[in-house]
């Protein structure tokens, strides 16, 4: 069960996250978008990330080229029967993960071995669809991925043992720490950041503090590296959303549950950097908390 060559689904936030690190891991890697218009901005992004590197003088000018050369962008899954392994990374929808896995099942080979990045969904409920659920992993990365060490390798009671070390090894192959988790909703990392984002929402509704206030106040107070309120704009407020109702759905519990004030900033379209506004405004610089949200 050699991996040479990886299929990327998605080249949103994190499949092209994912697409560079494997990349940059030397695997050659296959990345498929909806259409050119994403696909060429998930590939800019992977551009921008390495010349950024470049720049610093922390990667070689030869290095980004090599990278570069072993990627190659689809907005078909013609190719995906090429790969060894096929990560998902499209939006956090189910229906949505069900159509690919399914058309993924159809056209590639028995050895192929499929993985979801999914946040909050059941790998086993995905690994149900296809006719090779014992070949089905959860690879959960953190973002940015080209920086953030923890994959969380996620097993179904479906996934053989011996796909389930080749996927660990994969994660370690990239230069990255794995973590073993059982196919329980948000597995490790998520089942404890998820209620600690969404109550720093409601603190927010509650009038505890200011957007300002409740980001230093963990910053500084507890060593955070960034507040509550900016990470939500980084994950992203509509993946955020998504991740809450699914948590709240499987284990009915208040602490899953989505506040109102995140659901309205979906709906007005605030869905944190990716859209140029959440809690902060970033067609400012620097970025300054959005009024009027509560
Ligand atoms: N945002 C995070 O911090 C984070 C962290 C870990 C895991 N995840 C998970 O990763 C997945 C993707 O999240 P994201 O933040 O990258 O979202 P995103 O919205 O940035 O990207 C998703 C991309 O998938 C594309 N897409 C949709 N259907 C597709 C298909 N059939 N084939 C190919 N591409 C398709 C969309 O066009 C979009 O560009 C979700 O399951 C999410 O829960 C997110």
């Amino acid at each position: 069960m050699e991996i040479k060559t990886v299929g990327v689904a998605g080249c949103g936030l994190m499949g092209s996250g994912i697409a560079q690190a494997c990349a940059e891991a030397g695997y050659s890697v296959i990345v498929r978008e909806v259409n050119e218009d994403l696909l060429g901005k998930g590939l800019a992004k992977i551009e921008s990330f390495l010349a950024k590197g470049v720049e610093k003088g922390k990667v070689t000018p030869e290095h980004m080229r090599e990278v570069l050369s072993r990627l190659k962008g689809t907005t078909s899954l013609d190719a995906m029967p090429v790969c060894d392994l096929v990560i998902e990374a499209v939006v956090e929808n189910l229906a949505a993960k069900h159509e690919l896995f399914r058309a993924l099942d159809g056209i590639c080979p028995e050895r192929t071995i499929f993985a979801s990045n999914t946040s909050s969904l059941s790998i086993t409920e995905m690994a149900v669809v296809t006719r090779r659920p014992e070949r089905f992993v959860g690879l959960h990365f953190f973002n940015p991925v080209p920086l953030m060490k923890l994959v969380e390798v996620v097993r179904s009671p479906l996934t053989s043992p011996e796909v389930y070390e080749v996927a660990a090894a994969f994660a370690a192959s990239l230069g990255k720490t794995p973590v073993r988790a059982a196919d329980k909703s948000g597995f490790v990392v998520n089942r404890l950041l998820v209620p600690y984002l969404l109550d720093a929402i409601r603190a927010l509704e509650e009038g505890v503090g200011s957007v300002v206030d409740i980001d230093e106040g963990m910053r500084l107070g507890c060593g955070h590296p960034m507040g509550p309120l900016t990470l939500l704009d980084f994950v992203g407020l509509d993946t955020t959303f998504a991740i809450a109702e699914i948590m709240f759905g499987e284990f009915r519990e208040k602490r899953f549950a989505p506040p109102p004030l995140l659901k309205r900033m979906v709906q007005a379209g605030f869905y944190g950097r990716k859209s140029g506004k959440g809690f902060y405004d970033y067609s400012q610089q620097p970025p300054k908390p959005v009024p009027g949200l509560v």
